[in-house]
Order: C-alpha cells, then sequence, then structure tokens
C-alpha cells in the first residue's frame, strides 16, 4: 500500500482482513504508512517518487499486489514503472490517469465518447480566457488544467471576480496546473460520487457516497478536501446509477480502450444530479478521501480479490461485490487552522473510541515520544455504521465525544442533508 492518509489505513484496514491476503502469506507493507496502518501492515520508508526504490523492493520482498493510494504517483507514471518491471499493480498508468491529471483531456474524451459533461472551452491565454467568457453567464467555473489538490477550481459569481481568478491562475498562483484553464458552463444540482472497478474492460460499481466539501457547518467556509462522507448516496437511485452505468462510465472505460490507454483501477466519477439527468463533474484515478472510508466500512466482499482481479484483467470472473444494507458515516476532525494553516503537533488521546464499533481511520498523524500528535490538516476520520443516516451519525459521533484532541476540530452536522430526507 503506498499513501499515509486515512484512505490507505481504510484500504489497508481492509486488506488485512482479506483471505486472499492471508492465502499469500498474510504480510502487508505500506509505505510511507501512519500510526495508525501500523496495526495492519509494515510500515517502510519508501519514496513514492523514487520509482526505482519501489520497484526493488517490490522485487525484494516478492510483492503480490501494489496498492497505489493517491492520484499524484499514479499521474506521475509510478503503476507503469511497476508493470514493467512485472509487479502487479491497482492503480491507472500515467496515460489514464490523465482523467484526473488533465481537466482537458477528460473534457475531450467526454467530446469524443458523447458524455454528459458541462461545456467548455479550453484555455491556453489569459486574453483568450477572458474572451471566452463573455460566451458564459455567471457564475463561471474556473479549473487549473492540472493537479492543484482539490483547489484548482474557482467559481466566481461575478465577471470582475472571474477576471481576477484568471490572472491568478496564469499568473501561477497553482504552478504549472495553471498554465491551461478550462472555462465551464456552471451546472446546478445535488452532486454525488460514484465508485467502478474495472480491468480496463470489464467494469463493477463500487459504491456511492456523498462528501461535505466547506469547512465549517451548514456547508459555510472555503472548501478542503472533504469534512466528512456517508454511504451509501440515497439520492442515486438505482435509475440514476443505471443512467451513470450506460451514459458515463461504460462509454469512458471504453474509450479509453479504444484509445490504447485502457483503465486499470478504480474510476471516482463527481456527479452533478442535474434537472437534465446526472451529469460528470470530474473524474479522479483513485478512491475518495474521506469517501472511501465509508466504502470499506460497508464492504463486505474481499478487497484484494477484486484489486488483484482489476490488475490481472480477470474482473470478469467475480460477481458483483456486496455491501452492507446499512449507512457507514465518516467524520472528519481536522487541526486546528486547516485547510489554510493546520496546527501541527497537537496532542491526542483516543480513549476508546473504536469500544463502541466505530473505527477510527488515521489521516495525519505521528507518534512523538510516543505520544500520538496531529501531523497533518485532516488528522482522524471516525467512522461508524447504523441503520440509517441519523443511527451513523449518532454512531460516529458517539466515537467523537470519547477522543481528546485540544487542537482540533470537526463539523457537527455530516449527513444533515441525507437526515432531513430521512425525515
Ligand atoms: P472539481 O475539482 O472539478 O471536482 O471541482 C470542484 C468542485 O467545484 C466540485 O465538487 C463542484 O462542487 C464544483 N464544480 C466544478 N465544476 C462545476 C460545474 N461545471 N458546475 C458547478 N459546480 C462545479
Ligand atoms: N473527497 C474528495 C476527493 O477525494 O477528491
Amino acid at each position: 500500500m503506498l499513501g499515509s492518509g486515512g484512505r490507505e489505513h481504510a484500504l489497508c484496514w481492509k486488506l488485512a482482513q482479506s483471505a486472499a491476503v492471508a492465502e499469500n502469506g498474510g504480510k502487508l507493507y505500506a509505505a510511507p504508512g501512519n500510526p495508525g496502518m501500523a496495526e495492519c501492515a509494515q510500515l517502510v520508508a519508501l519514496d513514492a517518487k523514487n520509482h526505482a526504490a519501489v520497484v526493488a523492493f517490490c522485487e525484494e520482498h516478492a510483492i503480490g499486489l501494489v496498492v497505489i493510494g493517491p492520484e499524484a504517483p499514479l499521474v506521475d507514471g509510478l503503476a507503469d514503472s511497476l508493470r514493467a518491471a512485472d509487479v502487479p499493480v491497482f492503480g491507472p498508468s500515467q496515460a489514464a490517469a490523465q482523467l484526473e491529471g488533465s481537466k482537458n483531456f477528460t473534457k475531450a474524451l467526454c467530446d469524443r465518447a458523447g458524455i454528459p459533461t458541462a461545456g467548455y472551452v479550453h484555455c491556453t491565454s489569459l486574453a483568450q480566457a477572458k474572451a471566452a467568457l463573455t460566451t458564459f453567464a455567471p457564475p463561471f467555473v474556473l479549473k487549473a488544467d492540472g493537479l492543484a489538490a482539490g483547489k484548482g477550481v474557482v467559481i466566481a459569481e461575478s465577471e470582475e471576480h472571474a477576471v481576477e481568478a484568471l490572472e491568478d491562475m496564469f499568473d501561477g498562483a497553482f504552478g504549472q496546473a495553471g498554465a491551461e484553464v478550462v472555462i465551464e458552463e456552471f451546472m446546478a444540482g445535488e452532486e454525488a460520487s460514484f465508485f467502478a472497478l474495472t480491468d480496463g474492460d470489464t467494469v463493477i460499481p463500487f459504491g456511492t457516497a456523498q462528501d461535505h466539501k466547506r469547512v465549517g457547518d451548514g456547508d459555510t467556509g472555503p472548501n478542503t478536501g472533504g469534512m466528512g462522507a456517508y454511504s451509501p448516496a440515497r439520492v442515486l437511485t438505482e435509475d440514476l446509477v443505471a443512467e451513470t452505468l450506460e451514459r458515463i462510465v461504460f462509454p469512458t472505460v471504453r474509450q479509453m480502450r479504444q484509445d490504447g490507454t485502457p483503465y486499470v483501477g478504480v474510476l471516482y466519477a463527481g456527479l452533478m444530479l442535474t434537472d437534465e439527468g446526472a451529469k460528470l463533474v470530474e473524474y479522479n484515478c483513485r478512491f475518495g478521501d474521506p469517501e472511501c472510508q465509508v466504502l470499506m466500512m460497508r464492504l463486505q466482499s474481499d478487497l484484494a480479490e477484486y484489486m488483484l482481479a482489476c490488475a490481472s484483467g480477470t474482473l470478469a470472473k467475480l460477481p458483483e461485490p456486496t455491501f452492507a444494507e446499512d449507512t457507514a458515516m465518516t467524520v472528519v476532525m481536522a487541526a486546528n487552522g486547516y485547510p489554510a494553516t493546520p496546527e501541527k503537533g497537537g496532542t491526542i488521546d483516543l480513549d476508546d473510541a473504536e469500544g463502541q464499533g466505530a473505527k477510527v481511520f488515521h489521516a495525519g498523524t505521528a507518534l512523538k515520544d510516543g505520544q500520538l500528535v496531529a501531523n497533518g490538516g485532516r488528522v482522524l476520520n471516525v467512522t461508524a455504521s447504523g441503520a440509517d443516516t441519523k443511527a451513523a451519525q449518532k454512531a460516529a459521533y458517539a466515537a467523537v465525544g470519547k477522543i481528546d484532541f485540544p487542537s482540533g476540530f470537526y463539523r457537527s452536522d455530516i449527513g444533515w442533508r441525507e437526515i432531513a430526507r430521512e425525515g
């Protein structure tokens, strides 16, 4: 397992329960991992940017499967380096990871495959972008083309604001990611996340979730990587899931294969549920964080078996995976200052937060002289299940209440929209 966040802890935790892993010696390594992952994997200091070192480690330890958690190493081509050395890997090639790595790549693919998404203009200069603005109505959706750690999207209410944001982007506010910009039509609706596994050919739906991106209660304040999530996303009805597969996911996987860049791994479709049906907002080439944590809480099938089947092109042989009917919820505990400048080093006492059946995934923790401390923006993902969203929320917050993290904070309303619908 490569990565060190809550998503990777959840994946590791699930892999540790796998019969397929046990049959192959039961050994899990996490690089670099985190203190929470140490309960299920041996932590190793490996730099994912050093492909030769990762390959050498895998060869030396006869690694049967590498799971790449975050997007950066995928966009950097680590999966290619591993495949070139015959190491089985769960995760797309560099070319296929462009689905997340370049907004323009995905928009152009949607055009070719007829996938419903917002209309757009791809701009390579400030002058061109300013001129293109006149063809859109506010609010303006402006996106730096490349990876920008989830921060490359600006929604500007006025033209004046939009021009300022474009000037910042072309001025290097998002580094190289902003050298090209995509301007999009604004889509109104509710957002939901849809996950599918694929070996490049066969596609298997792998759950739904919704997250809360804003830092504050009532979905207010700046955007974050996600302050909490729940699964399933009941707004994605069976009909909408079928429509998403038919109109968005299948055509994408087919087009990628036809283009000679088959997509292998998990495909995460960010959807907007508009009056005209589900439309694609964006693709991610990895599991959502913290959406993965709630998916893993509900997954009943053997995760390793499915990941190995993706890696070896044998997904067609497996049945659809099963997920618990329950709702799972995760509440993110973040360090004060997040998302701007999170305070590092604050002490954490988990007490018996897991005593009631909750699971605490570590997202940004470190051990300092034996004491667990905060070491990132999002620090803990407190995850629990219940018969419905309300019950899951109660269980998750009961566990949050046991945790002593004086320099941290959390949202107190994760799942509010769904709970209002449950009535
Ligand atoms: P992205 O990184 O492309 O997912 O964009 C981040 C967030 O911006 C999304 O989760 C949406 O909330 C919002 N967003 C992006 N594109 C659009 C769009 N075309 N219309 C409305 N909202 C959007
Ligand atoms: N939680 C949003 C993401 O992983 O992109």
